[in-house]
């Protein structure tokens, strides 16, 4: 039923994670946001709940497999389930591989692979328990279109989408999976780009870019399907995108 589900998100701090823990509790439901950033998590947790809605927050690195599995025992503990799951957190310090940044492949691998890991590690055994549940990753257009810069990011991306792809397929019968591919959305995703030039360039993005209710939209889209519908994947970007 619309409005009713315990729903946990990482990067619920900012950008998509926070709209989409706007959007999910401002119709009902109760929201367990991740992020490493107390204030900002604080932030949009109170602001929730000032509104009327049902909030709580747990600090999480989700390259750190335990503060994922705290965060969904967190959720349980509270809560005394867990219906949906929003593994959204993702790095983008994007950049040419001949600059050799490798901590920064190093980051974006832990945080958008293994974070993505580290979540269906955690969530199998409850929706399990449940009989019941529904993993939402947050992949990315740029997992389908390759361009130069961001070969690495693309990968980490286009990794999520045949990892949920492959726990679609195994758990089929048990809960749903769905992967979201958005293209540019307005959020602080380009802060942490060194690179001059790509920077420039997500800029011009940026003027195309959509908001980020847009993919919060299509969370709730997703969640509100009958059990027996499960949406397996979704692109979504600006009309203008190429
Ligand atoms: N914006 C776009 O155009 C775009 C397009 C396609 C896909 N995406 C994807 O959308 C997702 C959300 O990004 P966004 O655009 O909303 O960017 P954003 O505004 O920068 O938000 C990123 C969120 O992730 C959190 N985060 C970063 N590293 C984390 C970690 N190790 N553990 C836990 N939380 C972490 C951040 O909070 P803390 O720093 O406090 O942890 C923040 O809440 C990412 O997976 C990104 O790859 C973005």
């Amino acid at each position: 039923m619309q409005g009713s589900k315990v729903v946990a998100i990482t990067g619920a701090s900012s950008g998509m994670g926070e709209a989409i823990a706007r959007t999910l509790a401002a119709r009902g439901d109760r929201v367990v946001l991740g992020a490493r950033g107390e204030a900002a998590l604080a932030r949009v947790g109170g602001e929730i709940r000032a509104a009327g809605g049902e909030a709580t927050w747990r600090l999480t690195d989700v390259a750190r497999r335990d503060e994922v599995s705290a965060l969904v025992a967190h959720t349980v503990a509270t809560y005394g389930r867990l219906d949906v799951f929003v593994a959204n957190a993702g790095a983008m310090p994007i950049g040419p591989l001949d600059a050799l940044a490798v901590d920064d492949w190093e980051l974006m691998v832990d945080v958008n692979i293994k974070g993505v890991l580290w979540g269906i590690a955690a969530v199998l055994p409850v929706f399990r328990a449940q009989g019941s549940g529904h993993f939402i990753a947050v992949a990315s257009t740029a997992a389908r279109k390759v361009v130069p810069g961001m070969a690495v990011y693309a990968g980490t991306k286009a990794a999520v989408a045949a990892i949920c792809e492959g726990l679609r397929q195994e758990v089929a019968g048990e809960f749903r999976v769905t992967t979201l591919f958005p293209g540019y959305t307005a959020t602080n995703f380009a802060d942490h780009v060194r690179d001059d030039g790509l920077r420039a360039q997500l800029a011009a993005g940026a003027a195309i870019a959509m908001p980020p209710e847009a993919v919060a939209a299509v969370v709730a889209f997703a969640i509100d399907q009958p059990e027996g519908v499960s949406i397996g994947e979704i692109v979504l970007r600006p009309t203008a995108q190429g």
